[in-house]
């Protein structure tokens, strides 16, 4: 998602924009408590009258609520199959892709901003996919909250927004607590996949991944693409740009 990690220069500046210490005394204005750093910003964007009919009539299927309780992915999906978690799955368009090449597996899928949930509810109808939920919350709390140890057999995480500046690198979700929260989650011989087209974060993620003790990588370092994964058009418009691509996959030990 080269173009639109390029874009992320306007969620650089949101991030400079909500935050505003000097004006606040450090907490940002209408903010009672300080809040957690978030590896987001909620974007604006406006949903498509599609994207809006999409959620009137899958959104009661195929949403779920947040609720600060461990998921029973079997009654959710109403049926027992391996379980995937997708973090900031954007517009959807991999999301949809792999859910059709994997029809076996059941894929939770968390994304915040509205108009790419209306999105991949559209691809859901369109492509008659049955094994995705989504949860419109913030991964990091479904994580803590939903997801007890041991009850993911994968996790994807593609194109996570790259926090360029070196004062947002705080905000990446790749970092060591994150880390260690997802490799608890997966079960012995679950995967961990990451993608990025921003080296330096590629860079980060190899070595997050690395010094996490349940991890051990599939490959030398870098991983070729998984073939589930796909080239999305803003990756191959990347890619026909020079742009790199680099794919993580770590198993969790057994
Ligand atoms: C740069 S986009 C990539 C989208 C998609 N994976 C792709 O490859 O096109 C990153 C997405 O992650 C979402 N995101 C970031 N942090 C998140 C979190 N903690 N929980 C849910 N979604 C998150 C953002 O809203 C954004 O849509």
């Amino acid at each position: 998602m080269i173009e639109q990690n390029n874009a992320l220069a306007p969620a650089d500046a949101a991030a400079d924009a909500a935050v505003a210490p000097a004006a606040t005394g450090g907490i940002p204005a209408g903010v009672t408590h300080p809040k957690t750093i978030k590896s987001f910003v909620r974007r604006a964007g406006r949903t498509t009258t599609g994207q809006a009919k999409a959620f009137e009539d899958l959104g009661p299927r195929f949403v779920l609520p947040y609720t600060a309780a461990p998921i029973d992915a079997t009654a959710t999906f109403g049926r027992s199959a391996p379980l995937v978690l997708e973090i900031g799955f954007g517009m959807g368009e991999a999301t949809a892709h792999i859910a059709r090449v994997r029809p076996g597996d059941n894929f939770l899928c968390c994304e915040v901003h509205e108009p790419g949930v209306g999105a991949l509810l559209k691809r859901i109808g369109e492509q008659e996919l049955t094994n995705i939920r989504i949860l419109q919350h913030d991964a990091v709390e479904v994580i803590d909250h939903m997801l007890p140890e041991g009850s993911l057999d994968g996790v994807h995480i593609f194109f996570p927004d790259p926090w360029h500046k070196t004062k947002h690198n705080k905000r990446r979700l790749i970092q060591p607590p994150l880390v260690a929260k997802l490799a608890a989650r997966l079960k012995p011989g679950g995967y961990l996949h990451c993608a990025t087209d921003w080296q330096p974060y590629a860079e980060q993620m190899l070595q997050v991944l690395s010094a996490e003790a349940l991890l051990q990588n599939t490959a030398e370092g870098f991983a070729p693409q998984p073939d589930y994964r796909p080239l999305t058009k803003f990756e191959n418009r990347g890619l026909r740009l020079g742009h790199g691509v680099w794919d993580v996959v770590f198993n969790r030990r057994h």
